[in-house]
């Protein structure tokens, strides 16, 4: 049996749930402001840090799951059946294999994204949480939050931090099968705070998350620095939500996102996923906040910014980027 069996085998333990007919699901994605990047356990994705995201609200994913009346699994994305070779499919259909009852019983998965492909977040954080939830709905294991950011973690290690709204830790955990490996939901709100999206290429990245940390694990000698510097920007980022201090917030995110930025570039070959436009939006982020905007950016694995900010600057915000898609992660 293989560890990821084994881990869905733990947390089932006990709990013969009654099969429903069918489930619906929604999970929000998420940006972290302090970020994952690289695994201590790759088919567990166990991570070598904790992070911490906010969730985007009704940004997300929307996931039906019932039992398929055909021989195969049924995988459909935004209203459109999808080819079984295809690589949504695969992935969906690899994650759904830890949890088929018998060898012989398929699903029928209707996944409909709210996160707009172009807007560069990323939803298999979302679709892989929504899944979670969605096959304990299906199966009526009542499991906790804790249980189903372990099993979303099986997916992919971002979906551990979609179960839940708001501020959300991910514990890097120490154990070797991950049980200790799980998100919890920070007790702050900051309903003024907001997102933005600048999309500057929608195209696919040359790198992918996956490839790119286990890269960078394996070849930077920089990583080895990583784990401190994570442990002191959380720090820093939970005092700075606990007090509602944006610039904090803004700083350590920011300075936390480049330096995960760095990393990537000393990997080798090496990672950078910025493009000309990407540091000109940087720069024009550091030209409006030393114009006295309190205005702050994140990025992940691509060339696409986040800007973080409050509701009182939206105004000033749009006047540098009149194209962007605000979310409020409170509602
Ligand atoms: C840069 O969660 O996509 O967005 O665990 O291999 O599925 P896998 O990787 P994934 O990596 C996300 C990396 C990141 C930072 C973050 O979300 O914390």
């Amino acid at each position: 049996m293989t560890p990821a069996r084994q881990v869905v085998r733990r947390i089932l333990a006990g709990r013969a749930g009654q099969a429903q007919t069918g489930a619906a699901a929604y999970a929000p994605a998420n940006i972290a402001l302090v970020k994952y990047w690289g695994k201590r356990n790759e088919e567990l994705n166990l991570p070598v840090t904790g992070s911490l995201s906010i969730s985007l609200g009704p940004l997300g994913s929307h996931v039906e799951l019932a039992r398929a009346p055909e021989p195969a699994d049924a995988i459909w994305l935004n209203g459109r059946r999808l080819a079984a070779d295809s690589s949504f499919a695969q992935r969906a259909g690899a994650y759904l294999d830890l949890f088929r009852p018998e060898a012989d019983f398929h699903f029928e998965l209707k996944a409909r994204n709210t996160v707009p492909t172009a807007a560069g977040f990323a939803s298999s954080a979302s679709g892989f949480a929504s899944l979670a939830k969605a096959l304990d709905g299906l199966f009526g294991w009542n499991l906790s939050l804790r249980e189903l950011s372990i099993l979303a973690r099986l997916g992919s290690g971002s979906a551990t931090r979609s179960l839940a709204d708001g501020f959300v830790e991910w514990h890097a955990g120490t154990a070797a099968d991950g049980m200790d490996s799980f998100a919890e939901r920070l007790e702050t709100d900051w309903p003024a705070l907001r997102v933005g999206a600048v999309v500057l290429c929608a195209e696919e990245k040359p790198v992918g998350s996956r490839a790119g940390m286990k890269r960078s694990v394996e070849t930077c000698e920089f990583y080895r620095a990583w784990p401190g510097r994570v442990a002191q920007d959380l720090a820093d980022l939970k005092a700075a939500i606990a007090r509602k201090d944006f610039p904090m917030l803004g700083t350590v995110a920011e300075g936390n996102a480049l330096a995960m930025h760095a990393l990537m570039a000393a990997t080798r070959p090496p990672i950078v996923y910025a493009l000309p436009e990407t540091v000109a939006a940087m720069r024009t982020v550091w030209a409006a906040r030393e114009n006295g905007l309190p205005l702050w950016f994140t990025m992940d694995a691509g060339p696409n910014v986040k800007l973080l900010f409050e509701a009182k600057d939206e105004t000033g915000v749009r006047e540098f980027f009149p194209g962007v898609e605000v979310v409020a992660p409170f509602g």
